[in-house]
């Protein structure tokens, strides 16, 4: 089912396979990544079909234009952020679209790509930015940001109850020295929790919710998700579905939320009543996909 590299493995791939196409349908993915969902839905598409996708990471689209190159419909790729949506159409001459999908948060390859500082697994500079025009890294925040303000961020961003503890030993750890490493950050939130970083009790690595609050906080990840779906309903044809997974609670109540109030409005139909979620099977290969959720709408 998968059709990337090794290295990523696209979730949900059997419910993309199943969203209906035009032959001359206009898709954007606006998380290409390696253009895995991207050949599914390319698969429904003739030459008149047009795919656009957008990623802000370069690397992504590097790899999604080598994977890609082979499609017969017509495919554009572009960096920018999804939260741009509206102008990267009118720069592209696009005015409405069939279907628009959205993988939310970071391929594997992301994750194990040492410039992007993004993994407690390994030791990495402390970064998290995914796009490298940003300015502001991890390392900046937890090396700056007051002891509130961190706690507020980890509770906020990362549902850490044990958020002020957090902060408190972060603030301990820089005055000591700078926090450089995501192996220096790991061992500050381990020494909050007073929990060893090699024993691994609960299936969650204990600095989980912290990296996730500070990667969502680099890369403005809940505002950018706002806007794009502000914006869609105003993009996509009659008829046209717009698609999100989320891999947290946080990003899906935003998902979930946006629907349902428009829904309400009489602008989009609910198409999953229920998150499409992975099966026993497809978490079994692909660990990755257990907290995938996916929510699918279709503009009236
Ligand atoms: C989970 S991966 C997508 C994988 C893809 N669906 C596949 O099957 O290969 C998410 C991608 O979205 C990109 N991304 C994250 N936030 C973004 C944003 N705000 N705008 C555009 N791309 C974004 C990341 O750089 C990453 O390449």
């Amino acid at each position: 089912m998968n059709n990337t590299p090794a290295e990523h493995i696209s979730v949900l791939a059997e419910f993309a396979a199943g969203i209906s196409l035009k032959k001359n349908a206009v898709v954007v993915d606006a998380t290409i990544g390696l253009g895995g969902h991207a050949r599914i839905f390319a698969k429904s598409l003739s030459k008149e079909g047009t795919l656009l996708g957008l990623d802000i990471d370069q690397n992504s689209l590097d790899a999604a234009k080598r994977n890609l190159d082979d499609l017969q419909c017509k495919v554009l790729l572009v960096r920018d952020n999804f939260a741009n949506i509206a102008e990267v159409l009118r720069q592209n001459n696009i005015e409405k679209v069939d279907l628009v999908f959205a993988d939310l948060g970071i391929c594997s390859v992301q994750l194990s790509d040492s410039a992007r500082g993004l993994s407690f697994n390994e030791n990495m500079k402390l970064d998290m930015r995914l796009d490298d025009r940003l300015s502001v890294t991890a390392a900046d925040i937890v090396n700056s940001i007051d002891e509130k303000g961190l706690a507020d961020m980890i509770y906020r961003f990362g549902e850490e109850r044990a958020s002020r503890k957090i902060a408190r030993s972060i603030i301990s750890a820089r005055s000591r020295k700078k926090i450089d490493t995501t192996a220096e950050l790991v061992n500050i939130v381990c020494r909050a929790l007073k929990c060893d970083p090699l024993s691994r009790r609960s299936k969650i690595h204990p600095a989980t919710k912290t990296f996730q609050a500070l990667r969502i906080a680099v890369n403005s990840e809940l505002e950018n998700l706002e806007r794009f779906l502000a914006v869609s309903p105003d993009l996509l044809s009659k008829d046209g579905k717009i698609a999100v997974i989320s891999f947290h609670s946080l990003e899906d109540r935003i998902v979930k939320n946006d629907f349902r109030r428009k829904k309400k409005d009489g602008i989009y139909e609910i198409a999953t009543k229920k998150p499409v979620t992975a099966s026993l099977d497809e978490i079994r290969q692909n660990p990755r996909s257990r907290s995938a959720k996916l929510r699918m709408a279709v503009r009236l």
